[in-house]
């Protein structure tokens, strides 16, 4: 990415995990930053870390709640009139449970926020933005975007919502010879917040419970490397633990003669 302070790079869920690392390997990059999420006090942190470093950049922190759509919508009324270059919708989190036992209040807000905030995010940038040069969406998935896992069921169910959403819009943005690119990152398990809140537990071994992972700072590299390239899809592969770049996965109809006419 060239250094272009004219060019800010927009982050949900930055206050922690993969989304507060991948701020920091932003501004490493000369980007300014919007960053949201619930916690004004972590994200605060996080600007001031970032600006004892990067003193001239542009870090703007908003706090909202992402699980209650209608949030989605105030938040880009906010931030719409800046230069926009790079979104990344990474605010989320998964539940392991049982679909017959699971908490629905917290499922709920899962599907708010994994799902329904993202599309509105994703739509409203790709409305605006989709012709200018050099800006990218990037939705975080999971390696559960792509396999569904044991005990975490409806969290995968919304990433493979998550994967083929923005698989689908990658296509449609390049049929339509729109500059912008769409890309998913699906990274596997990775040590941050999301083992307590995935588990409603106080704390998390991830040695215990996985004994392989990836650090933040490990992810947020991926998602660099995605970003870099022409790839739609950035995932670590389950079994061996290896970042891929890779075309889009899921099947396109594309110029099926299948598909419903459309008059042009
Ligand atoms: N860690 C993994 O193993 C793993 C694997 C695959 C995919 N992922 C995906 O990676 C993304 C980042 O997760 P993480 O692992 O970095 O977990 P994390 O440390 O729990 O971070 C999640 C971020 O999302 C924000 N967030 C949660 N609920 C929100 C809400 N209602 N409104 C606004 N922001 C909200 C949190 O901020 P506040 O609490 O301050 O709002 C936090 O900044 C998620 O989409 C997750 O599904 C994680």
């Amino acid at each position: 990415m060239a250094q272009n302070t004219e060019n800010y790079t927009v982050i949900t869920g930055a206050s922690s995990g993969i989304g507060y690392e991948t701020a920091k390997a932003f501004a490493g990059r000369g980007s300014n930053l919007i960053l949201a999420a619930r916690r004004k006090n972590r994200l605060e942190t996080l600007r001031q870390e970032i600006l004892s470093r990067c003193p001239s950049l542009d870090i703007i922190i908003k706090i909202t709640d992402l699980s209650v759509p209608d949030n989605a919508f105030l938040f880009y009324e906010e931030i719409k009139t800046y230069p926009l270059q790079t979104w990344i919708n990474n605010a989320g989190f998964g539940n392991y449970d049982t679909v017959s036992h699971q908490d629905l209040n917290k499922i709920r807000q899962m599907l708010h926020l994994n799902i329904e905030s993202l599309t509105i995010l994703s739509s409203l940038f790709v409305r605006d933005f989709k012709n200018t040069e050099g800006t990218q969406l990037i939705n975080i998935s999971s390696a559960g975007g792509y396999t569904i896992v044991p005990a975490a069921i409806t969290y995968c169910a919304s990433k493979f919502y998550v994967s083929a959403f923005t698989e689908g819009l990658a296509w449609e943005l390049k049929e339509n010879g729109c500059k912008m690119q769409a890309k998913v990152f699906a990274p596997a398990a990775t040590k941050t917040e999301f083992g307590k809140i995935a588990n409603d537990a106080a704390e998390y071994d991830y040695d215990k419970a996985f004994g392989t992972y990836h650090t933040s700072a490990q992810a947020a590299e991926f998602l660099l490397k995605l970003y870099d390239s022409n790839k739609a899809v950035g995932a670590v592969n389950r079994e061996n633990f290896m970042f891929e770049l890779k075309e889009p996965q899921f099947d396109y109809a594309g110029n099926s003669n299948h598909n419903q006419n459309i008059e042009k």
